[in-house]
C-alpha cells in the first residue's frame, strides 16, 4: 500500500515529518508545478501532479492532505484544502488519520478520516474531531470539544472544555476559546484572540490593531 502526500507545500513537510515520526515513509508527494517534478520534499520525491493518483487503484494507495492554509479577514483560506480532500474522498480514496508520535490523543477521543494531529498537540477525553480536521503544532483540544469537518486549530491555539467549532472554521495561532463557547461554521478567529462569547457562522473575531 502506497501513501502519497498531496501538494508539496510547507504543510506537506509537516505532514511528512509526522509520518516519519511513526516510521511511516510516504512513497511520493504530488505537485502541479512541473519544474518541481523529480526534486525532493523532506527527502520524499515529488513525482507528478495530483491527477497521477487517478491512475492508481483505490485499494493500493492512501492519501494525506498536504495543503495548509493562511486565513485573512475575509476568508478562512480552508476551501482549497477542503476541495482537495473532498475530490479524492468522493472517488473512494482513503485518507488515514495522521498523528505525530509526540501528540497525545485520549483513548476515547473520536478522530475522523483524514484528520491530522501535529507535533505536541493534545486531544483530551471525549473530544471529537471531524473529517479532514487539522489540529496543528502544540494546539490543545480539551475534553468534550467537538470540531467540525475541515476546521483548522492553528499552532498553539487552545480550545477549553466543551467548545464547539463548526465545519471549516479557523481558530488562529495562539487563540484561546473559553469553555463551552461555540464558534460557527466558517468563522475566523484571529491569531492570539480570546473568545469568551459564541461566534456566529462566517463571522470574524479578534485581530484588533494595537
Ligand atoms: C487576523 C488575520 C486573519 C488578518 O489577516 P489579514 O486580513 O491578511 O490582515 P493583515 O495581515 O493584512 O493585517 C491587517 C492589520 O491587522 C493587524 N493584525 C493582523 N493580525 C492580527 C492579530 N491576530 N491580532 C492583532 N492585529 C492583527 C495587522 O498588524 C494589520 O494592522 P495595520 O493595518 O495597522 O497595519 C490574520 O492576521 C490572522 O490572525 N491569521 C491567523 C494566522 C494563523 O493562525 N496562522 C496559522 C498558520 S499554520
Amino acid at each position: 500500500m502506497s501513501l502519497i502526500v498531496l501538494c508539496a507545500g510547507g504543510h506537506a513537510r509537516v505532514v511528512i515529518e509526522a509520518l516519519l515520526s511513526r516510521g511511516q515513509r510516504p512513497s511520493a508527494v504530488t505537485d502541479h508545478d512541473s519544474a518541481r517534478i523529480g526534486t525532493l520534499l523532506g527527502g520524499i520525491p515529488i513525482t507528478g501532479p495530483d491527477e497521477d493518483i487517478l491512475k492508481m487503484k483505490i485499494d493500493q494507495v492512501q492519501l494525506a492532505n498536504g495543503l495548509g492554509n493562511r486565513a485573512s479577514r475575509s476568508s478562512s483560506g480552508l476551501s482549497v484544502r477542503r476541495e482537495l480532500f473532498d475530490r479524492f474522498a468522493a472517488l473512494g480514496y482513503a485518507f488515514p488519520v495522521i498523528s505525530h508520535a509526540s501528540a497525545v490523543i485520549a483513548s476515547d477521543a473520536s478522530i475522523g478520516d483524514g484528520a491530522q494531529v501535529m507535533a505536541g498537540a493534545i486531544i483530551q477525553p471525549a473530544a471529537r474531531l471531524g473529517r479532514n480536521v487539522l489540529v496543528n503544532t502544540r494546539a490543545v483540544v480539551e475534553h468534550d470539544c467537538q470540531v467540525g469537518d475541515h476546521a483548522h486549530i492553528a499552532p498553539g491555539a487552545v480550545l477549553c472544555g466543551g467548545v464547539l467549532v463548526g465545519e471549516g472554521a479557523h481558530i488562529g495561532a495562539g487563540a484561546v476559546v473559553l469553555g463551552g463557547v461555540s464558534v460557527g461554521a466558517g468563522a475566523i478567529v484571529a491569531a492570539g484572540a480570546i473568545v469568551a462569547r459564541n461566534v456566529e457562522a462566517g463571522a470574524f473575531v479578534g485581530g484588533d490593531r494595537e
